[in-house]
């Protein structure tokens, strides 16, 4: 197999696609845009959804691109050789254009030339979707990959739980996948040993999904998409891996100069068996939260959202740190040769991280210091309840008291315990944690039991009164105002633009008065698609220079706003009923920013 480092591996990815007519689109943010149902960009596909479905893309019908992704869920097992929090993801997709036919022997030919990757065909297994009510057996697939050249005794056919694919929430486009594995050479577990076991003998590197269903709704039936897509993503740090013959991810060059200053701060070595696991957690933590922190967006640690996971990971890191003896301050170097790396790595990608780095810095060092202060009273607590053990086990009042007042993460409690032999009540936690959320929660977060749906519509409602904000912004102070920023949550919307000093009260009520205006006006809100010449002509606003293609979409609202934008957006401005701003303050040097909710 060739020895790749990430970044020849990036480009091989992007030359392969564009030789077969892709366009390369940039990695979107970690932070997903005007997306309310997902803290995280977990897939390449994500920013794709609406093209997914059926929208045009102004780039066409094939893309690809690296997109940067995080994934949490598996924060357990992160630590063993391949889970990491954070990942590059490699992916191509057709909008309704190829599909099986062409992808598989895409694939094959990616993995197996000597031009590309050149892994000897003995060392892949690939996967096929075993069939059901709604899906057939995918003899296609598999009759694709042994015509390709891959053995018959390597393919085989799974259940939907391995072969289908759809986002976290299950809602959105879907389909059955085929995965392709590299086999690490690790003996046979057992006698029925295949890609669908844990075991390690399998690495699972590359997935191409078929998606030609959608579902609309969580727990919804699963419909024919009007398109038929293929969406497929490669992990760029398990590819690297195999292809440098390492036994995991953080041997490879992407960890190393972190590890070296872990090994330096610590005074203990990478290569003690013991000290494997706690050196590679605050690897990928540090790496994650340092991404998180230096997005484009600049998310700072909370105790909600995006904010409240950036926090675990922080203080998880901490909490290994002290294990291995280093002091919690110091991780700062630890994401500063992160930042080195990424920015020498991949400047188009992660400058932002250059940009940012005081922020990332700065916020670091203040959660750190957080968190030693609370760190104290915490322990203190914590010894209380271990004198008091029911069980043998942390009540969940307690852990979740723990958490609350103390700032000890779940997960801290329970390896705190486990370091004792105790356990913790989890159950009881998320019990303690719902009922404490359900009455500290403001009215309009409670309103999205009724589901998906009603959150995307919320969303595009908080999306127009973006546009209807800036409108009013250039109103009041001048064509000079621009967007520098959008973030929207179920709760409200934030909107980042360019002015010198703060708001005065006035003035934030006459922005007010004027987007309350466009909503008492019943404005009808209207989307056009034209080439991108015609909407800077007419005078529609653009905020992402040359991000889009020939054909863009405009959404105008009266007088109010003209805008370049994907949307969605609400259908007339009544649906808003009434805006109201809640909060004005600095975003960074001559930015503003300003939260606004509907009510
Ligand atoms: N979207 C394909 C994957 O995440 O595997």
């Amino acid at each position: 197999m060739k020895k790749l480092t990430p970044k020849e591996l990036y480009n091989m990815w992007i030359e392969f696609f564009t030789s077969h007519g892709h366009v390369q689109i940039p990695s979107a943010s970690v932070i997903p845009e005007n997306d309310a149902t997902v803290l995280f960009t977990t897939a390449g596909m994500q920013p794709l959804v609406p093209y997914l479905l059926g929208e045009k893309h102004p780039k066409g019908t094939r893309l690809c691109n690296v997109q940067k992704c995080i994934r949490t869920n598996d924060i357990e097992s992160v630590g063993d050789s391949s889970h990491l929090t954070m990942f590059e993801m490699l992916g191509n997709w057709s909008l309704g254009d190829y599909f099986k036919k062409e992808m598989i022997p895409w694939s094959f030919e990616f993995l197996t030339s000597e031009k590309y990757l050149n892994i000897p065909i003995d060392r892949l297994a690939v996967t096929v979707f075993e069939g059901d009510s709604l899906s057939p057996r995918d003899e296609e697939g598999a009759t694709a990959w042994l015509n390709a050249g891959i053995k018959k005794e390597n393919i085989f056919y799974l259940s939907k739980e391995h072969n289908w694919w759809a986002l976290g929430s299950g809602v959105g486009p879907c389909g059955t996948d085929s995965e392709m594995f590299y086999d690490t050479g690790k003996p046979k577990c057992c006698e029925t040993c295949s890609p669908a076991c844990d075991c390690g003998k399998y690495l699972e590197i590359w997935n191409d999904v078929f998606m030609q269903f959608r579902v609309e709704e969580v727990g919804g039936e699963c419909k024919e998409l009007s398109q038929k897509n293929v969406d497929t993503g490669m992990g760029l740090e398990r590819v690297v891996c195999i292809s440098n013959n390492l036994d995991s991810v953080y041997d490879s060059i992407i960890f190393a100069d972190a590890i070296k200053k872990i090994e330096e701060l610590s005074g203990k070595s990478y290569s003690d068996e013991e000290n494997k696991k706690p050196i590679r957690i605050i690897c990928d933590h540090i790496r994650t939260a340092t991404n998180i922190l230096g997005d484009e967006k600049g998310i700072a640690p909370s105790n909600v959202g995006q904010g409240y996971v950036l926090r675990r990971l922080i203080r998880r890191a901490v909490n290994y740190a002290r294990r291995l003896g280093i002091k919690a301050e110091d991780l700062i170097q630890v994401s500063n040769t992160f930042i080195d790396y990424f920015v020498a790595y991949n400047p188009d990608v992660y400058s932002s991280l250059d940009n940012n780095r005081k922020f990332i810095i700065d916020e670091l060092a203040k959660e750190i210091n957080k968190f030693s202060q609370t760190i104290v009273a915490g322990t203190k607590e914590f010894e209380k309840q271990m004198a008091n053990l029911k069980d043998n086990t942390i009540d969940g009042v307690s852990a979740f008291r723990l958490y609350d007042t103390f700032g000890f993460p779940l997960e801290l409690t329970i390896e705190l315990a486990s370091d004792r032999g105790a356990k913790v009540d989890v159950e009881g936690y998320n019990k303690a944690f719902e009922h404490h959320q359900a009455i500290s929660r403001q009215g309009a977060e409670a309103s999205f039991k009724g589901g998906l749906s009603e959150a995307n519509e919320v969303t595009a409602k908080l999306h127009t009164a973006t546009h209807l904000l800036l409108g009013a912004l250039r109103k009041t102070f001048g064509e000079h105002i621009y967007q520098k920023g959008s973030n929207i949550t179920p709760e409200r919307l934030r909107f980042d633009f360019n002015f010198e000093r703060k708001l005065l009260p006035e003035e934030l009520k006459t922005l007010e008065d004027i987007v309350n205006q466009a909503i008492n006006d019943e404005v009808e809100i209207t989307c056009e698609e034209m080439p991108i010449e015609k909407a800077r002509e007419s005078g529609a606003l653009g905020v992402f220079g040359d991000k889009y293609g020939e054909v863009v979409k405009v959404y105008t609202m009266g007088d109010y706003s003209k805008e370049i934008c994907g949307g969605p957006h609400a259908k007339n401005t009544k649906e808003l009923h009434h805006f109201k701003i809640v909060k004005e303050e600095s975003s960074s040097s001559g930015v503003r920013r300003i939260k606004a909710i509907l009510d």
